[in-house]
Formats: structure tokens, sequence, C-alpha cells
């Protein structure tokens, strides 16, 4: 566990590299110090760990989620185990069925987002090796606190920083892979967290992540009401309207009783790609980049009509019989031989 890789962190709004001064070190690991980026962002160290949340002063959501979780901390392990035996699930089994999706091997370097008390996190760092690295960051202090605490001695390179879930403090493609799960429903903004796991992430790597959620077809169930009733974060809604234009093979899986969702993805790169300009065979012809593209005007329906008989005559597409229509006139009228 260590905190000795100032050179990985970016700031976490402009991106740019952080420059470490004041350091306190033991060894190679930095104990206190500040991290400022050329904008003037200043991000302390102490005990080790980066305070690197932004922005500095927190949508009020946000400050009620992290007044609540900081409340909650010292109980969370207690309760916690609640659930997933109410369900009867093993917890072990369903956590290491999440991690499963991240597709990790041995050197594998993941973050984990709002990574709690490290219920994950231990998993995680056993899948990774003396070669792996993981990131575990939190909004809260006093989870990260007992994260740290309980990886201390597991062995694993651990890099722990208390940081925003959607402001990451990382370069684009730093990580195999990203992984959160709970807390992500009430997050200030849900869309910008799922946009900076897919930039943080390599393309090809995978990210995971799950939450409550009731599904649409048990809301008005006993099972549904009595759950929602007790605990509001089931009436949250699926973030799929919230996944990045890069996400692909993406799957969703309902969870722990079947009210948690875990959505994972693999990062690829922009929009989708797919052929656009293969000829479609039949009447209407074009391509599927004409049809969209190459839309004119609407004409009156006795032209249209009339247009529909000529193509017929023809025996052309009407995407051939009214390019080439178009263009006969429009060279014609711009005084072009054609
Ligand atoms: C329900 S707990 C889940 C903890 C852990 N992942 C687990 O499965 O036990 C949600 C965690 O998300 C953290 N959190 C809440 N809002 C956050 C944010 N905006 N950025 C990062 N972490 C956040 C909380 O502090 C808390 O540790």
């Amino acid at each position: 566990m260590r905190f000795g890789e100032e050179n990985f962190y970016v700031d976490p709004v402009t991106l740019e590299s952080l420059t470490l001064s004041d350091a306190v070190r033991d060894g190679d690991e930095i104990i206190s110090g500040t991290l400022h980026s050329p904008s003037g962002h200043r991000f302390e160290i102490s005990d080790g760990v980066p305070d690197l949340i932004y922005p500095f002063e927190l949508p009020a959501v946000d400050r009620e989620a992290l007044q609540q979780y900081e409340e909650r901390a010292d109980a969370y392990d207690r309760y916690l185990p609640l659930t997933f035996s109410t369900y009867g699930e093993d917890e072990q089994s369903v956590r290491n069925a999440m991690i499963d999706k991240l597709d990790l091997h041995p050197g594998s370097v993941v973050l984990e987002t709002g990574a709690g008390t490290g219920r994950d996190s231990e998993i995680i760092a056993r899948r990774l090796g003396a070669d792996g690295k993981l990131y575990v960051q939190d909004l809260s202090p006093s989870f990260l606190a007992k994260n740290i605490e309980r990886m201390r001695g597991k062995g694993a390179y651990l890099e722990p920083a208390l940081a925003n879930g959607y402001y990451l403090p990382f370069a684009e493609n730093s990580f195999d892979a990203c992984f959160h799960f709970g807390g992500i429903n009430a997050f200030g903004d849900i869309k910008r967290a799922f946009s900076e796991m897919a930039r943080v992430t390599k393309p090809g790597g995978k990210v995971v992540v799950g939450d409550e959620s009731m599904p649409p077809w048990l809301r008005e169930t006993e099972f549904g009401r009595i759950l929602m009733n007790s605990n509001p974060e089931f009436t949250y809604t699926l973030p799929l309207d919230k996944l990045p234009i890069e996400a692909r093979k993406t799957r969703l899986e309902w969870i722990i009783g079947g009210v948690f969702y875990v959505i994972d993805f693999v990062v690829g790169e922009g929009e989708p790609a797919a052929d656009f300009d293969f000829p479609i065979p039949g009447v209407r012809g074009g391509t599927h980049r004409t049809r969209f593209h190459g839309q004119l005007e609407g004409v009156t329906p006795e032209a249209r009509r009339l247009a529909y008989e000529a193509r017929a005559k023809t025996g052309k597409s009407m995407h051939q019989w009214l390019d080439d229509v178009v263009r006969q006139a429009a060279m014609r009228d711009i005084n072009l031989k054609d």
C-alpha cells in the first residue's frame, strides 16, 4: 500500500499533469505534500492519501450523500451482509461473479470507484497478483480509511485516493478495467461517471457497474412495494440512457434477488462503425448514407405520383431515378455540361 505514483494522477477537471511540492516521504511512499496543476488547482496529500475530489464545492446531492456515508461508515460492514442474506444470496459468490466480468488477468491495472470499505477491493486485488495495480477511490474519507485498513498486509499494490466518481483524476486509457458497485444512483452526474470510466479505460478494456433498481415488471408487486418502501434506492431507474457511446457488447444482468442491476461493457472508440455504403437491394435502392444525407424537399402529391410511375417505367430504383433526374436538372439550370 503506497502513494508513490504522483505522476499517474492528473487534475480531475483540466486533465493537466500535476506537480508535487512539500513532499514528506517514507522510503518511496509519499506521506504528505501538495499536488498542483498549471491551472492553479491544489490537491493535498495527507497520511499517504491524496484528496483529488472535484468540484471543490460539491453539488448539494453529493454533499448529502457524503454526509450520510460518513455517518454510516462504522455500521456499514456490520449490516451489509443483510443486503445479500435477505434474498438468500452468498455475498462472496455474487461479488466474485461481478468481478469475473472485469476479465482481469495478473498484471491488470484496475480502478475501483466508490470502493467503500473494500469488500470488492480485496477480491479484485487477489486476482491481480504481484504485477497488478489497484487504484481504490471513494468520496468518503471514513469509508476509504476502512478500505485501507482492510487491505493492509494483503500484499496488494494499492493506490488509495479520495476522488469523485464523476471527475476521475486520470489521463485517458490509464486502466485495463474499471469497477463500481453501489452508490452511483445518487451521483450528481451519473452520465459523466460512465463517460469518465470509458475515458480512463483502454479500448478493449471492461467497465462493470452495479447498483439497486427494482425491475419495472416488479414495481407494482407486493415484493417490489415492500422493498421500495424500506429503501428508496430501489426506486431509481436503470441508467441505460446514461451509458457512453463507447459502450460495446453491453450486457445487463439482474442480481441479488433480481433487484440490483449490473451493467458491463467493453470500451470502444467513438461511435460504433457500420457499412453504410452498400447498395440496398429493392425498389427504393440507395444506401443507408444516401437515405440519411441525401434527403431533399417534399413535392406535390401529383409530382410524387408521376415520379413513381416514371421510375417503374425505367426499371431503375427510386434512388437511381431521382439521382439521375436531379443531376440532369441541376446541370441544366447551372448551365454546365453533363
Ligand atoms: C453503497 S456504498 C458501496 C461500497 C462498496 N462498493 C461495496 O460494495 O460495499 C457506496 C460508496 O460510494 C461512495 N460514493 C458516494 N458518492 C460518491 C461519489 N460521487 N464519488 C465516489 N464515491 C462515492 C460512498 O462513499 C460509498 O463508499
